[in-house]
């Protein structure tokens, strides 16, 4: 399994901006990802034709999206559709992130015609699901992974295995300081795992990420574990020198 390090920039860097800490992290990292790995920077709307091109520096690095709009083109004022993000020299995008489920008001379903709509149109998807810190104290994880995953899944056919990767990031430990413990990322893992292979009929070949207030001293820990093939880091990855400490870990 390949190994996906993921930085997410959310709404942060301008196009100068994102453009100057690749080519750091670029520099840092001698030209090359890491044997084995990906690295992927999911940078603001603004910033993916300049952090697409600065990208060209760094073998084994791809730019995403952080979010799409599920139809070809319209009367969508302000969306942005796959061909656009495309064209600007992205592959990726990320769906379902719990920013956008929790804080714009996205739902399983609108977050599975993404999915599916963005797959049609060749990009990559990373997929994020989780619970919240409540949801966890009714110890409902299983059952929110289970749902989340199963209605963004629905209808995804098996060709798409090797463009989708998902990311396991529980909300109460995104931007907080506190990351979740290994055997609560072991555990959401393996249920993620056991989902994707029951939905797919195929022993798993999806990565899985990790996701939530990672960093340089928590990153080798974290990836050390069964199941986890890559995180996604958003606070961490905004300063070359901590993300190349992560990639590196
Ligand atoms: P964080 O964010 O690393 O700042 O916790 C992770 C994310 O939202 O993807």
């Amino acid at each position: 399994m390949r190994r996906l390090m993921a930085a997410n920039w959310k709404m942060y860097k301008t196009s100068e901006e994102a453009a100057a800490t690749i080519e750091h992290l670029s520099k840092l990292l001698g030209g090359s990802a890491p044997a084995g790995s990906e690295i992927l920077v999911f940078a603001p709307f603004t910033a993916l034709e300049a952090a697409a091109a600065a990208m060209r520096s760094l073998q084994g690095g791809y730019i995403g999206a952080q979010n799409m709009y599920p139809a070809e083109n319209g009367a969508f004022t302000g969306e942005i559709s796959p061909d656009m993000i495309r064209a600007a020299g992205a592959s990726w995008v990320l769906v379902g992130h719990s920013e956008r489920r929790h804080l714009l008001g996205e739902n399983d379903e609108f977050i599975g015609n993404k999915l599916r709509f963005a797959l049609e149109k060749g990009l990559d998807v990373m997929l994020c699901v989780g619970e919240t810190l409540q949801e966890r104290e009714n110890g409902e994880v299983s059952a929110v992974l289970e749902r989340q995953l199963s209605r963004a899944l629905t209808e995804v056919p098996e060709t798409a295995i090797a463009h989708l990767a998902v990311a396991y990031e529980p909300v109460w430990a995104i931007g907080t300081g506190r990351s979740a413990g290994p055997e609560d990322i072991m555990k959401a893992h393996t249920l993620a795992a056991n989902l994707l292979e029951k939905h797919f009929g195929r022993v798993r070949e999806v990565p899985l990420l990790y996701g939530g207030s990672v960093k340089p001293e928590n990153a080798a820990t974290i990836l050390a574990l069964d199941n986890v093939d890559g995180v996604l880091v958003g606070g961490a990855s905004l300063q070359a020198e901590s993300f190349t400490k992560i990639v590196t870990a």
